[in-house]
């Protein structure tokens, strides 16, 4: 009755360039303030705790005229029957009537997706003659942000990459990381600019201008007094009640901006601090589409420590979905099932 398109994890690949994503996150941020956008309740199940769970998360962009999920399961076992932990797969659907469609594999999306959007939490916060970038977190979703950052801060002179577990994941990913950029983005990265994995985080921190925090952590891994004025933090990791990367007090004198209020204060790196009382929920500034949407300004001074909390809305999967979906149909990619 309907054409559906599936589009694979390898489809994705092929089709969806990185600064179309970074410009399809910025107009889904800016809708979301101008309120042309609805983020529907999230839904998380732990099937067994620390074994295996699954959330979705879904929304309506109004102006696209599409609504839909995200749907990721993490089963930890999967390791041991050779399937990956976490599976993730988007659903798009026609809000005019109600017809889907597309199904796509969501990893892909997922990461370029998040590399978009801590990198244009620090266009829009980070100080723009910022020259170093540290990655706290060197896995899957930290080659996203370093390859979105480097679009938008084209001037850096130095990405260090920090692994909280293990400094030989860092150092290979220092070792990979070039020729992935080329590969994986079409990045060609100047020789001016330095690689580096780190061993000292409290050096690493007290030397940077944008840090990006990328773990699943539940315990701080950046100290306040480790923090120079004039930092900017996107922090990724965060995205599930516990989970935090930062010192909380960290929060105290910054200017903070979130993806999404209500999740952030449930789910984000913003928890904590809320729960603790260190800030109110009135102490954050805005959402970062609000600044993008000329209602706010973000960095108010160069000495200014300001903090970007994303914890990933559908509405940004949704978004580049649609962008993989409208690429496929001009090269007729993919399949397409009648259902
Ligand atoms: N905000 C978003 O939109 C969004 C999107 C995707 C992923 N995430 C979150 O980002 C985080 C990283 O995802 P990923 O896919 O890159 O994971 P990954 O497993 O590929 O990499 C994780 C990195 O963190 C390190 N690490 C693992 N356990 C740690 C711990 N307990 N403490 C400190 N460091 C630890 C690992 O060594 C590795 O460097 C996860 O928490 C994930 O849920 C957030």
């Amino acid at each position: 009755m309907f054409d559906i398109k599936i589009l694979s994890k390898a489809d994705t690949e092929k089709l969806l360039k990185m600064k179309d994503v970074i410009n399809v996150v910025e107009n889904v941020y800016k809708s979301k303030s101008e309120d042309k956008t609805c983020v529907f309740p999230l839904i998380f199940h732990e099937f067994e705790p620390g074994v295996a769970d699954m959330d979705i998360k879904s929304g309506w962009l109004k102006e696209g005229n599409i609504f839909g999920l995200k749907l990721v399961s993490w089963f930890g076992e999967n390791v041991k029957k050779d399937l990956p932990s976490l599976v993730g797969l988007i659903v798009v659907l026609d809000s005019t009537t109600g017809v889907p469609l597309g199904i796509l594999d969501g990893a892909h999306i997922t990461g370029m997706r998040t590399g978009a959007a801590g990198a244009l939490g620090a266009k829009y916060l980070a100080r723009p003659d910022s020259e170093t970038l540290l990655l706290v977190g060197a896995g899957h979703v930290s080659t996203f942000q370093i390859a979105a950052s480097l679009l938008l801060f084209p001037k850096l002179k130095s990405v260090f990459i920090y692994d909280p577990i293990n400094y030989k994941t860092a150092v290979n990913k220092v070792n990979t990381i070039v020729e992935t950029l080329s590969n994986d983005f079409g990045i060609k990265v100047d020789e001016s600019l330095q690689f580096k994995a780190v061993e000292d985080i409290k050096e690493a921190t007290g030397k940077s201008d944008i840090i990006i925090t990328v773990t699943p952590s539940k315990k701080p891994i950046i100290m306040k007094e480790w923090v120079k004025p004039g930092t900017h933090f996107s922090c990724i990791g965060a995205d599930m009640s516990g989970k935090e990367e930062i010192d909380p007090e960290i929060f105290r004198d910054a200017r903070i901006f979130v993806d999404d209020i209500t999740q952030c204060i449930n789910v984000g790196e913003t928890e904590i601090p809320v729960s603790r009382d260190i800030i109110k929920k009135e102490d954050i500034a805005g959402e970062i589409g609000d600044i993008i949407a000329g209602k706010t300004m973000g960095r108010e001074n160069d000495e200014q420590v300001t903090i970007f909390d994303a914890t990933g809305i559908a509405l940004l999967d949704l978004a580049t979905a649609k962008l993989a979906l409208d690429e496929a149909k001009k090269i007729s990619m993919g399949s397409t099932v009648n259902i």
